[in-house]
């Protein structure tokens, strides 16, 4: 296990794993998020990709000094401290792992892995790298939305008294058309599973996230409506779900609905989280992020109602970095959000949250989703969980 070079006299070096959707989105952060923060100095060194022209092209219109099309040459470089992951989830264990083994931070993307075995061994690669002081975290870019953020804050503040229940639900429709192409995204050996790994996965890291809370049984179910799609030799089968369905109990006691789909016709990133307590809810819609809904339940009956709050005042989570209030932002500021708080927990020397730890604890409940819709929707409990840093 190699150290990192521990508050390198010169500034961070990053590089960055995937140019394509998420390698734009973190681009994207890693341009912003010194204009708006305070964070250590760094530097954007090179975007890796397999193609070395259109990568090349890439790092020129995102903000890179350079581009490299070997992924295990650029984390033996002595000047590249951090390692941001932004490839498909079959490449997730295999990089991080190594690029911890040679002392480098790693930001991945989510979710953790394809399969729980992988997610452990990237939690044990975690935990040899954090004796030595070496960082990492994954993307589960929602949890820094201002407003769920500040959602957060107010259930751990008791304003909604004990959380009874919570719907979260995630559609899509980029695949209702039977006549969409295969990609990676719906082979299971590329993307471990359909719907439920790509977007069930954010819905499942806000429930814990949101109630600080663990899930401990899991029913579910899966369904695919195209089983075959056209790829580069004719049809092909679909081996992964397009929706997913899970009912969830948590330690504290909840039970959360979860419904997630690529193929809901006329929904285009719907992320909807609903969370009812005893004494309020709150209402979060994702095609309005700086808004959040709040009910005091202990008001007066004839005054109670669902109170906008625009989440937008210097005082709300990360607002102070960007513009004066009412001014709003968007979906990219919680990659923003998220390359500030891994920066600042590299220049502390502490852990940042989602750890490796809690994404494991995501990937168990993904797959007692898929045991139990293997099973008719039988109960299925998640063995005990790995301890979890948080912040
Ligand atoms: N946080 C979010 O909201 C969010 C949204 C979409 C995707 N994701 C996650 O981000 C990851 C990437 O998804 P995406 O949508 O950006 O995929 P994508 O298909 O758009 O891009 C994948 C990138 O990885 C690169 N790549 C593939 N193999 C490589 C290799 N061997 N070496 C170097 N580069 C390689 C490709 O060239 C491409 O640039 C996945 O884990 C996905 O689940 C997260």
């Amino acid at each position: 296990m190699t150290s990192p070079q521990a508050s390198p006299a010169r500034p961070l070096g990053v590089a960055a794993i995937g140019y394509a959707f998420m390698g734009q989105a973190h681009s994207n952060a890693w341009r912003t998020v010194a204009s708006h923060f305070d964070v250590p100095d760094f530097e954007q060194k090179v975007l890796v990709g397999r193609d070395a022209v259109a990568v090349a092209a890439a790092a020129k219109k995102y903000g890179w000094s350079e581009s490299a099309t070997d992924w295990r040459e650029v984390i033996t470089r002595d000047d590249i401290d951090i390692i941001d992951i932004c490839a498909p989830g079959w490449l997730h264990a295999e990089i991080a792992t190594a690029a911890l083994a040679a002392g480098k931070h790693v930001l991945v993307e989510k979710p953790l892995a394809n399969t729980v075995a992988e997610s452990e061994a990237m939690v044990a690669a975690a935990q040899a790298a954090r004796s030595v002081g070496v960082r990492s975290m994954v993307g589960f870019n929602y949890r820094r939305v201002p407003a769920l953020a500040l959602a957060r804050k107010l259930i751990a503040a008791g304003e909604l008294g004990t959380v009874r229940q919570v719907r979260a639900s995630y559609l899509q429709d980029w695949l209702a058309d039977a006549e969409s192409p295969m990609t990676w995204r719906l082979r299971k050996e590329t993307a471990g599973s359909g719907a439920l790994g790509d977007i069930a996965s954010h819905a499942i890291d806000q429930i814990q996230y949101l109630l600080d809370d663990t899930v401990t049984e899991v029913s579910g179910k899966l369904h695919t409506f195209v089983s075959e799609r056209p790829g580069p030799d004719g049809l092909e089968p679909v081996t992964v779900d397009d929706a997913a369905w899970a009912t969830l109990t948590t330690a504290g006691g909840a039970i959360a609905s979860v419904d997630v789909s690529r193929v809901a016709l006329g929904q285009k990133n719907a992320l909807t989280i609903e969370v009812y307590g005893t004494a309020g809810s709150l209402k979060f819609n994702l095609e309005n992020p700086n808004e959040l809904f709040f009910l005091n339940g202990t008001e007066p009956i004839e005054v109670q109602g669902f109170r906008r709050i625009l989440v937008t005042e210097p005082e709300h989570p990360y607002i102070s970095g960007w513009w004066p209030q009412g001014h709003v932002i968007g979906w990219e500021h919680s990659f923003t959000h998220q390359i500030r708080d891994f920066l600042n927990h590299i220049a502390t020397g502490t852990d940042p949250s989602p750890s490796f730890e809690e994404g494991f604890g995501v990937q168990q409940v993904l797959a007692a989703v898929e045991a139990s819709a293997a099973a008719n929707g039988i109960t299925v409990t998640i063995p005990s969980l790995l301890p979890t840093s948080k912040d």
